[in-house]
């Protein structure tokens, strides 16, 4: 096994308390003013700005750094059209058959079996998490952590999608095995999330949720 060699941490900044509780409020509202939308403009983004979120995703922690994840970002109408087809048989047969409980869940909601955003929105992020690692020679080897890490840089790819500017959908159909077939993503990869990303439309609406307040959220010892 080599070990990494060791270099100063020059990227660290350190602020004056005062400028790092403006900086943590600041951020913290920016956070809240995110929203889940379900309703999409066709109006083009740049592969530019996908990749550089993308790049904020991928610098996320991640267990032993083994970066268990991989982003398919997919802007090619004729792709979109069969993603959206094989959600929406999926997610028929999910709405036919899901517990009562998990539809009173999803019910205030308003969400359904159409999924016309994975067609309108300009621009899908397929996550992909590295179940196990396949090195050149074919060898696999054991990752850690993986549902956590990968989680992680999911938070930080919608933060970064959020911070650009842009509009987000968490997207999960279940099931959602056909993502890796329909992008030919090989066997060690399984798919996670869809994260649905454009301008909203004009007209976009979301539900009037609460959040938990932070004495809900955290404990303090
Ligand atoms: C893991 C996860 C899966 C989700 N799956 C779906 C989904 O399949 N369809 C959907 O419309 N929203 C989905 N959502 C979005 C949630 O409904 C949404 O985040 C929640 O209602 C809170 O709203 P907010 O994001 O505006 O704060 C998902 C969110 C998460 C974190």
């Amino acid at each position: 096994m080599t070990s990494f060699p060791f270099d100063p941490l020059t990227s660290y900044r350190e602020y004056p308390p005062v400028e790092m509780l403006a900086r943590s409020r600041s951020f913290a509202d920016e956070l809240h003013r995110r929203r889940t939308t379900r309703h999409f403009s066709d109006r083009p983004v740049s592969r530019e700005i996908i990749e550089q979120c993308i790049r904020a995703a991928g610098s996320a922690p991640s267990g032993a750094h083994q970066q268990p994840w991989h982003f398919v970002a997919v802007s090619d109408p004729d792709v979109k059209r069969r993603i959206r087809a094989a959600a929406e048989e999926a997610e028929r047969e999910f709405y036919d058959t899901a517990p009562a409980e998990w539809l009173a869940a999803l019910g205030p909601l308003g969400t359904d079996a159409n999924k016309s955003y994975l067609e309108s929105a300009p621009w899908l992020v397929v996550v992909f998490a590295e179940k196990y690692g396949v090195s050149a020679d074919g060898e696999t080897h054991k990752h850690y952590y993986v549902n956590e890490s990968v989680g992680i840089a999911s938070g930080f790819l919608i933060a970064a999608l959020h911070h650009a500017g842009l509009a987000t959908l968490t997207h999960t159909p279940n099931p959602m095995g056909f993502l890796g077939s329909l992008l030919q993503r090989p066997v060690n990869e399984k798919a996670i999330m869809v994260v649905v990303t454009g301008y909203p439309a004009p007209d976009a609406r979301v539900p009037r949720l609460v959040r938990k307040s932070l004495p809900e959220i955290a404990t303090f010892r």
